[in-house]
């Protein structure tokens, strides 16, 4: 996660129609996510609404005890005063009830939504192209699982029934004192006016400080993360003081933009208790007034005026943050749908041809290809890999050799042209059984975490310990991986099943062989082992190898010795292509580099 990409994603301009279209697509989200529990939204609605109504009720009770039950109750008739108790009572303990039932439900409801939301955007990401995750940075992609699935859930968690309730609250406490005494309520209404300008500016400061506090935070974790990850760089120049000083900084920032939000609320808190205050004053100095003067007002009325305009306030505080949190929430749901809303640039066919013999011809047809950003990077061309071939494929770096192998797994597609694997273009292929005719193994040599045995079973899922080993042994892995603490069940991500970058290759040898394709390709997929651990995989290629066709990159040539054809590249042409002895006879680019390679032997 860059702060580059923290920045620009909150300064983007869009235009108007851009705003419009991208408030549209979060807005279908929020309609698909509520749609599976739109039922017990309205449930839970009723919940709240009962009880906020339930817990209003109580001053207004009070007043009925005031002036009907206690006169009543002094003339000798305490039924009044009975009734209006139980009354009271019953208020009480059904508010909680709903409260409890509601504060239930309500969790449950926005569990559920998140849950769905989280597992969408999983699979959803998963699903789409390696385009998208070669141009979409992996900080970007946690970004979207991480914070902003968290400002969603804090909104749903906090915000969301908070705010429901408080507005209802605050509505029934206006009716209520509507209905009992309207000029108690042009007093509330009149204290109205600062309210507004104290929580407007409340809310436009807290914003800008929560998005500082937002930026300031994000810089944290990137520094963090830069020296963890890159600590040995960081020991290798003695970049600690340097770090350390940069990240008191960092820290110091931080502390500040906190410090400044923690004024605002004790501007804002005071604030709200004094507008509050002076209200109450006010309700009581009229009715005061009223109930001297002729008892024109009851003093029971008088009691629950003052205890609503009293807790009228209540809620405004989580009212304003809510509206922060909503800001938050809408632009990570923005945020969300923009990808989500992305398609795989490499769509499985909707009628998928199977693929009846299994044999490994490849054809490229008037394949030509650029990536998005449209500089052509392997021109028009044509290729013919017979069955069970063994090709390796040479050139500078940049000429497009992994371009080529991502074709033929279809990483890609061509931007014009066809790729055939026995005579069927790769995009009538089913994937999934692309993905077991054609096996990629790379540099990075990805193990996930689980053991070595589960690692190797990835290329054939509820393979046999038998197979597993026989695959192990094919590729020369086996003993390395006895020596482990505990052989095929060490644990890859635990103390001391730590595996060298040399070993994890031979592990995913061990992956591919056991996922037996019709064709394999390794991309520069030995670099990272020493000689001799090259040479044991070197013959464990052969194995690998027989009877399947093969595409190998690879910059140590003795690899090549293997080959029954070289193709050499460069800048994404073919320029050489032949039998490895005819070319290193010959006086091209393969006999120049095969030179230079044996004379670096001696
Ligand atoms: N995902 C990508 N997006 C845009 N350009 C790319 C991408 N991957 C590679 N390229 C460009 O395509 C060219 C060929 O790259 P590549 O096939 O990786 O070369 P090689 O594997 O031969 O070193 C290079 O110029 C590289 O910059
Ligand atoms: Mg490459």
């Amino acid at each position: 996660m860059s702060m580059h990409g923290v920045q620009n994603e909150e300064k983007i301009h869009l235009s108007k129609e851009e705003q419009r279209r991208i408030r549209q697509r979060s807005l279908r989200l929020l309609g698909e996510i509520v749609k599976p529990v739109r039922a017990r939204l309205f449930i839970s609605l009723a919940l709240v609404i009962t009880s906020q109504a339930l817990k209003v009720a109580g001053p207004w009770i009070i007043a009925l005890v005031v002036d009907r039950g206690v006169p009543d109750a002094r003339a000798g008739n305490f039924n009044t005063l009975y009734w209006i108790m139980a009354a009271y009572f019953l208020t009480a303990i059904f508010s909680g009830i709903t409260i409890a039932f509601f504060m239930r439900f309500a969790a449950r409801v926005n569990q559920d939504i998140m849950f769905g939301l989280r597992r969408r955007l999983f699979r959803h990401t998963q699903r789409l192209s390696i385009e998208f995750h070669e141009t979409y940075t992996s900080g970007r992609v946690i970004a979207r699982q991480t914070s902003d699935l968290d400002s969603i859930k804090e909104l749903l968690d906090s915000g969301g029934n908070e705010m429901v309730s408080g507005i209802l609250f605050m509505v029934f406490t206006a009716i209520a004192l509507v209905t009992l005494d309207p000029s108690s309520f042009l007093i509330m209404l009149v204290s109205f006016i600062p309210l507004f300008f104290l929580t407007r500016w409340f809310q436009k400061n807290t914003r800008i400080n929560y998005r500082k506090t937002r930026v300031a935070s994000a810089k944290l974790i990137v520094h963090f993360v830069e020296t963890m990850t890159g600590i040995r760089a960081v020991k290798a120049f003695r970049k600690e003081k340097r770090n350390e000083d940069s990240y008191q900084e960092l820290v110091e920032d931080y502390r500040l933009v906190n410090a400044k939000v923690i004024q605002l609320f004790g501007i804002y808190d005071p604030g709200l208790i004094m507008i509050g205050n002076i209200t109450v004053a006010f309700v009581l100095f009229w009715g005061g007034y009223r109930v001297l003067d002729h008892h024109q007002m009851q003093i029971g009325v008088l009691i629950s005026c003052i205890l609503y305009a009293r807790s009228f306030y209540e809620p405004m505080e989580n009212l304003a943050m809510f509206y922060n949190a909503y800001q938050s929430a809408n632009s990570a749901l923005e945020k969300i749908s923009g990808v989500l809303e992305e398609e795989p640039t490499v769509a499985e066919a909707v009628n998928p041809t199977k693929i009846s013999s299994h044999s490994g011809h490849l054809e490229f047809r008037d394949v030509e290809f650029s990536y998005s950003t449209g500089k052509v990077v392997l021109a028009k061309f044509n290729l013919d890999i017979t069955a069970g071939q063994t090709v390796a494929l040479v050139g500078t770096t940049g000429a497009g050799k992994s371009t080529m192998a991502k074709l033929i797994s279809r990483f890609y597609d061509p931007t014009s042209g066809q790729v055939n694997l026995d005579g069927v273009n790769l995009r009538d292929i089913a994937d999934e059984d692309l993905r077991q005719a054609v096996v990629m193994v790379t540099q990075e040599a990805y193990l996930f975490s689980g053991t070595v045995a589960e690692n190797i079973a990835l290329g054939k899922p509820h393979a046999t310990r038998e197979e597993i080993e026989a695959a192990a042994k094919a590729v020369g892995a086996h003993e390395f991986i006895l020596s482990l603490p505990d052989g095929y069940e060490t644990d890859v991500n635990k103390r001391g099943g730590r595996v060298s970058a040399g070993q994890r290759q031979l592990i995913s040898f061990a992956r591919a062989f056991i996922a037996d394709p019709t064709v394999l390709i390794l991309d520069e997929a030995t670099s990272s082992l020493d000689i001799p651990s090259e040479r044991l995989v070197q013959k464990g290629l052969q194995t690998l190898l027989a009877g399947r066709t093969a595409i190998i990159i690879a910059h140590r040539l003795s690899t090549v010795s293997i080959a029954d054809r070289v193709i050499v590249m460069e800048h994404g042409k073919i320029i050489e292509d032949d039998a490895p002895a005819k070319l290193i006879a010959g006086t091209g680019k393969f006999a120049k580099m095969h030179k230079a390679w044996r004379e670096s032997l001696v």
